[in-house]
């Protein structure tokens, strides 16, 4: 059996072994989500990027391909995105179309943006020979170039990082115009255009800031117009470097982090083994407006709902302190739904994993309007409580959790808040608990689905 050892995502994707970061590249074409990332394959920690490759058909089962980028004379090769390139604009492709890779190629004096080319899928690249294509910044930070193509404007357009967020564009992939700068310090950006409420008629832009905060906006082709100050994207630790993917078939706008935080992501290398780092599940994103405004909203794809197994269902219960409803159910690999009617409790929610000594709260405070995810005790090498603001709808809150070997994921509301979390329990911690502090809350409905894993063959 594959993909056994402790702490193993089994519904996450993650490299069979090595250090896996951003995730990159990341385009749907000719029946396969592709999924490229930033990959150390000789270590656990950080070093010479790669472009690891997987390949999907429904964005739940992931097939690991070969490596598809390695360093070469001009540098290692660090995030960026790809795009399939239709109409042959780069002359790449002999008139047909084909899939167009665009990285920074890093090495010690500077960060360029460089091209690689498929015309077979996906399965085997060719670097241009004339990179780097972009190096008019190449002594500052200078990198993670997001593309695609504009309609209005029939060019390419590049959101790329460093000390600003720089916007070019082209109609070719290989000659770029700098059109406009904006001081903002971010990596991995992003930026695409969204309907607000489902309205086509009505549609804003998202600056997305590594996954760790976006802006909404305007975008004429050549400036991103901010309307909006910079609203986080995820409440919890371990999101960033987010990315969406481009062509997706059904126009839906999919966006994977790496589910990791640089502040100890290098430090795990002592924890899993033989890998290190693991991405989100993917996330669909949409605008919808709020008292407060346009907001983001984040939601698990529905594919996911295909892992499901096994089923439990409870509806219109009273929750008091001192009772468990759960106290019958245990599982390290669930989706668990709960939708809660506010009472007289100050707080109430769920602790997941909960073991000898060890426990992970997702929990509502209704005086401050605070979903939190608490992983104080939630295992080895990581703590922390994250909030996030939430306020209640109808007088009701929605926790919609994903529990795997050794990550948390909480939406809250139908996605107007995400919590993203890494956990390491015991294997054996793997219980359930329903509670309520203070006074009782009415429990409208309740789902635990079991997971199956994605690495079944
Ligand atoms: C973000 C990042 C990118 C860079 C890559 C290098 O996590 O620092 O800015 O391209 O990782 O691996």
């Amino acid at each position: 059996m594959r993909y056994t050892e402790r702490y193993r995502p089994q519904f996450h994707f993650s490299p069979e072994r090595g250090w896996l970061n951003d995730p990159n590249g990341m385009v749907y074409y000719n029946g396969e989500y592709h999924l490229f990332y930033q990959y150390h394959p000789a270590g656990k920690t950080w070093g010479p990027m790669h472009w690891g490759h997987a390949v999907s058909k429904d964005l739940v089962h992931w097939e690991h391909l070969p490596i598809a980028l390695y360093p070469d004379h001009l540098g290692t090769v660090w995030s960026g995105s790809a795009v399939v390139d239709w109409h042959d604009t780069s002359g790449f492709f002999n008139g047909e179309p084909g899939i167009v890779a665009i990285f920074t190629h890093a090495e010690v004096d500077g960060q360029m943006q460089s091209l690689a080319y498929s015309s077979d899928g996906g399965r085997t690249w060719r670097k241009y020979e004339g990179n780097p294509v972009l190096d008019q910044f190449k002594g500052e930070d200078f990198r993670d170039p997001k593309v695609f193509w504009h309609e209005e404007t029939k060019e390419w357009i590049m959101v790329v990082a460093g000390g600003k967020v720089r916007i070019y564009s082209s109609p070719n992939l290989r000659d770029w115009t700098l059109r406009s700068e904006s001081d903002i310090w971010t990596e991995c950006p992003d930026l695409f255009e969204l309907p607000v409420d489902g309205d086509p008629n009505n549609t804003k832009w998202v600056l997305s800031l590594g996954g760790r905060g976006y802006h909404i906006g305007t975008f004429d082709g050549e400036r991103f117009v901010p309307e909006t100050a910079a609203l986080p994207m995820n409440y919890g630790p371990d999101a960033y470097a987010a990315q969406t993917f481009s062509d997706e078939p059904n126009g839906r706008r999919i966006m994977i982090n790496w589910m990791n935080n640089w502040e100890y992501a290098n430090n795990l290398a002592s924890i899993t083994d033989p890998w290190n780092g693991v991405m989100t599940l993917p996330y669909e994103l949409s605008l919808k407006t709020y008292p407060e405004g346009i907001r983001l909203v984040q939601q698990p794809i529905p594919e996911l709902q295909r892992l499901r197994r096994t089923h439990c269902r409870f509806a219109n219960e009273k929750i008091e302190p001192g009772t468990n409803l759960l106290a019958e159910i245990r599982g390290a690999q669930l989706e668990i739904i709960a939708e809660f009617e506010l009472g007289t409790a100050a707080e109430f929610g769920l602790k997941v994993r909960t073991g000898d000594r060890e426990e992970t709260a997702v929990g509502y405070r209704t005086a401050d309007r605070v979903l939190f995810v608490d992983r104080n005790q939630s295992g080895a090498a990581l703590s922390g409580v994250y909030e996030a603001p939430l306020a209640p709808e109808n007088n009701r809150v929605k926790m919609h959790l994903f529990v795997d070997w050794s990550s948390l994921e909480v939406f809250g509301n139908d996605g107007k808040v995400v919590i993203t979390s890494l956990l390491f329990p015991s294997q054996a911690s793997d219980g359930l608990e329903l509670s309520a502090v203070g006074g009782d809350v009415r429990l409208s409905a309740l789902d635990v689905y079991e997971l199956e894993s994605m690495w079944l063959d």
